[in-house]
């Protein structure tokens, strides 16, 4: 067993150090460690050595009273296969369930196998699949009529939804198959948590709740991109409304489109006819 604690301010340059280099491009851990530190919504764990040095860390947060969110599991590459990413996911999910969350959740890309094998270990199971999908947009678009091809659709009315809109919205999605497939999960960030008609009303209070042609989405600045988390569309109508997002996106001179897809063949087969990249990415989630 290997000493689990919480993380300190003092352990900081020693987990800068081991993340320097965990993907291509470097790692975001070292920047957000500070602030998850002073956040009172979550907590870090360190794994440490018999110096009480730490070896691998990993993240907890409560998305809602009842939900938690595991991630930034990283084991310093030295110590890596040992079971120590597991050993970390049970001390969180007793940390989250001691916390009143009955379900524990976390996303691992397509490609990252030794994280698809060590949480499979731990009793997860796969809840969901999504695709993010990006794309530039406005002036950073070098192909704005998408794939090279001819932008076919109409263009679609997009204008700011009503809280009143929020029970048809959220009704039509509930039955139909965006729901079933996102198993009513929606992201915000990286993060995906049970969207309920409340969330609509407050995203049409942050004027993020947008009615694309006959579709919804809620669709949030964020840096230099657009983030959409959630979407309502069907399949006859998803070329037009994915469109009515990339017009959106575009109206508000940032410059590139996020957006969050369930795993349905027609909606990201649009989204590609669209222009956009797509990554597959998979939900697991545990009953605490
Ligand atoms: C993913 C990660 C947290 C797993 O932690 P861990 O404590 O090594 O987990 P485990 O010991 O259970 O090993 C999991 C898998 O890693 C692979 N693995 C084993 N030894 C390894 C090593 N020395 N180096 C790299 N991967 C190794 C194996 O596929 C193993 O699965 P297996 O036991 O079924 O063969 C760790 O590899 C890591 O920090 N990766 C980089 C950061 C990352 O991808 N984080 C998750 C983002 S969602």
């Amino acid at each position: 067993m290997t000493e689990i604690r919480r993380a300190r301010p003092e352990d900081i340059p020693t987990i800068a150090a081991f993340t320097e280099r965990t993907f291509d491009w470097g790692d975001y851990v070292a920047d957000l460690l500070p602030g998850w530190l002073d956040a009172s919504d979550g907590a870090v764990f360190v794994a440490v050595d018999d110096h009480d040095v730490p070896i691998a860390m990993a993240r907890g947060t409560l998305l809602s009273p009842t939900e938690a969110w595991f991630h930034a599991a990283r084991v310093h590459p030295d110590h890596r296969g040992k079971g120590i990413a597991g050993e970390l996911a049970l001390v969180l999910t007793g940390w989250a369930s001691e916390r009143g969350a009955d379900v524990g959740r976390l996303l691992i890309e397509d490609w990252n196998e030794a994280s698809h094998r060590q949480v499979a270990k731990t009793g997860m199971r796969p809840v969901a699949r999504f695709h993010r999908a990006e794309r530039a947009v406005g002036e950073a678009s070098v192909r704005p009529e998408g794939n090279g091809g001819r932008r076919v659709a109409r263009p679609v009315r997009t204008r700011l939804a009503r809280s009143a809109e929020a029970p048809a919205a959220f009704a039509s999605w509930s039955v139909g198959p965006l729901a079933r497939r996102a198993r009513n999960l929606f992201a915000r960030g990286w993060s995906f948590r049970r969207l309920r008609d409340h969330d609509l009303v407050g995203a049409a209070k942050e004027e993020t709740f947008w009615e694309i042609g006959s579709g919804w989405a809620i669709v949030r600045p964020s840096g230099a991109s657009v983030e959409v988390g959630w979407v309502e569309t069907r399949p006859d109508e998803a070329f037009g409304f994915l469109w009515g997002l990339v017009d959106l996106a575009t109206e508000t001179g940032r410059e590139e489109l996020v957006v969050w897809l369930p795993d349905e063949r027609w909606l990201t087969r649009a989204a590609q006819q669209v222009g956009f990249e797509t990554r597959g990415m998979q939900v697991y989630t545990i009953e605490l």
